[in-house]
């Protein structure tokens, strides 16, 4: 499928690198900057060597915005949490495969539950992990860096794997979105688009823009520019 007909690019600020002090003005402040989605770290300390925020975080973020909310499970277990997030208001659900036995049976869950199912990927995991459920998902989660911080450097390989995740897609004739999460920043994000991906998460780019504002438009114009 040629850039062009992907359609939109959907810029998604991780809350991670938000100020917890001022969250509603940055949560203001990111929707005047044209933001599509605001992307939500759930670390457990189990599954990644860092631990964020739960379900009481959430639903105060379903107060603060009308930004769709990405939640991205890096937990073990994850199937405990999904009904307690969708109550408190997230639009997708995202697990990582290496914490899913039963992926099929959880994505399934998800959707029952009325959001959007994700499946992520750590670099080392192969896709062929979710080749066999590509028509069921609605977004698959290209993680281009090891999870559990934000702030980290882009792994230039996971270039080639959103390439070759887009095709995996095509041939499953899937509609997932496709989503690059770690390191995404002015000098990744043209690469991940041409690439394939139509979603993008960004946290310490935006943050730590001279203008956050402006730097997710900065950031959107980079892959349309390409097109
Ligand atoms: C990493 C998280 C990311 C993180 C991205 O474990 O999944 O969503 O917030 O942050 P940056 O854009 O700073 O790499
Ligand atoms: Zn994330």
């Amino acid at each position: 499928m040629t850039p062009q007909a992907r359609g939109k690019v959907r810029i998604a600020p991780s809350l991670l690198s938000a100020d917890f002090g001022r969250l509603a003005d940055d949560l203001a402040m990111l929707e005047a900057g044209g933001a599509d989605w605001l992307h939500v770290d759930v670390m457990d300390g189990v599954f990644v060597p860092n631990l964020t925020f739960g379900a009481k975080v959430i639903e105060t973020c379903r107060k603060l915005t009308k930004l769709p909310l990405d939640v991205h499970l890096m937990v073990v277990e994850p199937e405990k949490y999904f009904d307690a997030f969708v109550r408190a208001g997230a639009a997708t659900l995202t697990i990582h495969v290496e914490a899913a036995p039963h992926l099929h049976r959880q994505v399934m869950a998800i959707k029952e539950l009325g959001a959007m199912a994700g499946a992520t990927l750590n670099p080392a995991t192969p896709l062929e992990t979710v080749r066999d459920i590509a028509a069921d998902l609605d977004l698959l989660l290209i993680m281009s860096v090891n999870p559990g911080f934000g702030g980290q450097r882009f792994i230039p390989g996971a270039v080639e794997r959103i390439a070759r995740a887009r095709t995996m897609l095509d041939e499953a004739r899937s509609r997932a979105v496709l989503e690059v999460d770690g390191g995404i920043a002015r000098e990744t994000i043209a690469a991940c688009w041409r690439a394939g991906a139509d979603t993008f998460v960004a946290g310490n780019a935006i943050f730590s823009a001279k203008d956050p504002r402006a730097e997710i438009g900065a950031l959107r114009a980079l892959c349309t520019e390409q097109a």
